[in-house]
């Protein structure tokens, strides 16, 4: 460990929760320099949905690397990329008539939201644009002042502008519809609030806390857009790629973005990739407007590729995804309401979920049990106070179980109820067909 004490920046984050040196790993696991097997709830923050190492993608891309495949390729055209712009159209896109032009982007996901913001704000002409309370899209200062973070905000070291910002759904409770303040303001010319290119929104806030916004705020979002001729910019970044039960999250919705982000899952296998999906009249880039280096990773074109055509050539994985999503949402529902006392709630959708502790202290407390009992789990949320539950979509559903019992035995060990808990316990078993 000496060495990253004495020359890695203390800008380290993740590091901090989990002070080991890992050095292997493979499906929902990752293994320490000793040995030591941990069990993956943080999957990357969400960039492994297909897990570590998937073996169906490592194969095609160890083969692409044998066969010397291009690896970085500018933004040439490759046979590589071509073949997963035919993918994405084919599997992704025409079955839920979409039809979005794709840019690439620099490799990380801010990259993606700085071009979806540049782009939304040159075809209006606009130059501000909508946020939400709590939403998170990236640290690079355009992306960054949509981010409502202040520890992330606090250190821009400039004015961060082209921004207002507007409570998200269930802000100010549930029984507010923060949608008709939106229309409100953008129906009176001496609001404050100049007219914007666009609104840029996570369907599931996921590091602002897992805050999910139900589909009718979602459709009145849309709607609101529309009304004002705004556009709107869905950035799935962490809530893409199957993590909510659908492909695409607002799928569910019914509604259809002008403008969508994507990176993490993307590439399937945890390599670099960020896209920007947007509707074909809004492409008024002209060549290199928008340029970058590594917009061109052929080792993600690849593995991306065969994770769609794996995993997304029809409605299978998705409603694996969902009926995971639900066994995790009633435990965790059974778990606060036993153990919460009153105070801990439950947010999510499909996979993507956490437990509110409402003390990012207690929520630390319980991570910090659970990375006892080798299982690694984040929070998140403006003060920590939310368990963040984002294992990769391909769990079994016996790590599924044990992760969750897990959890359970932590929150009664930090809670002070520990001689309740039996050794393995399993709910639901029947209900889920969960095997055990
Ligand atoms: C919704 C969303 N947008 C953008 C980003 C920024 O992505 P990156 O960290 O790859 O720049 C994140 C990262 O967590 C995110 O969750």
């Amino acid at each position: 460990m000496k060495i990253f004490e004495e020359i890695e920046s203390e800008v380290q984050s993740y590091a901090r929760s989990f002070p080991r040196v890992f050095n292997k790993a493979q499906g929902c696991h990752l293994f320490d320099e000793d040995g030591t097997k941990y069990l993956d709830f943080l999957a990357g923050a969400g960039t492994l949905n297909y897990g570590h190492n998937n073996p169906i993608l490592k194969q095609k891309l160890v083969d692409y690397i044998m066969e010397d495949g291009i690896t970085h390729g500018l933004d040439l055209h490759t046979k590589a990329k071509g073949e997963f712009l035919e993918t994405f159209k084919q599997y992704i896109l025409e079955p839920r008539d979409l039809e979005y032009v794709m840019q690439f982007t620099g490799p990380t996901g801010t990259n993606a939201v700085e071009a979806a913001m540049k782009l939304a704000r040159n075809v209006t002409g606009r130059e501000n644009i909508i946020t939400f309370t709590n939403g998170f899209h990236g640290c690079s200062l355009g992306a960054l002042a949509a981010t409502g973070n202040s520890h992330h905000r606090g250190v821009a070291g400039t004015t961060l502008g082209g921004v207002s910002r507007v409570p998200f759904d269930g802000y100010l409770g549930d029984d507010i519809e923060t949608t008709e303040y939106l229309d409100k303001v953008l129906s009176d010319s001496s609001s404050g609030i100049d007219h914007p290119a666009a609104v840029l929104v996570e369907t599931v806030q996921g590091e602002g806390g897992i805050n999910a916004a139900s589909m009718d705020w979602l459709k009145n979002l849309d709607a609101v857009c529309k009304k004002h001729d705004v556009l709107m910019i869905v950035d799935d970044i962490q809530a893409g790629c199957g993590r909510t039960g659908t492909f695409f999250s607002f799928e569910p919705a019914g509604i259809k973005p002008d403008i969508v982000t994507m990176s993490k899952s993307i590439s399937g296998y945890g390599l670099p990739f960020a896209i920007v999906l947007f509707r074909p009249e809004l492409d008024e880039w002209k060549p290199g407007e928008h340029n970058g280096t590594f917009r061109g990773n052929n080792l993600a074109f690849v593995t991306a590729k065969a994770a769609i055509e794996t995993y997304w050539k029809d409605d299978s994985f998705a409603k694996e995804v969902r009926r995971k999503g639900q066994y995790i949402e009633d435990r965790l529902n059974a778990i606060t309401d036993e153990l919460g006392e009153g105070n801990f709630s439950v947010r999510g959708r499909g996979m993507m979920r956490g437990i509110n502790c409402v003390s990012g202290d207690l929520a630390n407390q319980i991570t910090k049990a659970c990375f006892k009992q080798n299982l690694m789990i984040e929070t998140s949320g403006a003060d920590d106070q939310v368990v963040k539950f984002l294992c990769p979509l391909i769990i079994s559903d016996e790590d599924l179980k044990h992760g969750l019992d897990i959890v359970e035995r932590s929150i009664r060990e930090v809670c002070a109820k520990t001689d309740e808990m039996p050794e393995e316990r399993s709910y639901f078993d029947e209900n889920y067909d969960i095997a055990s």
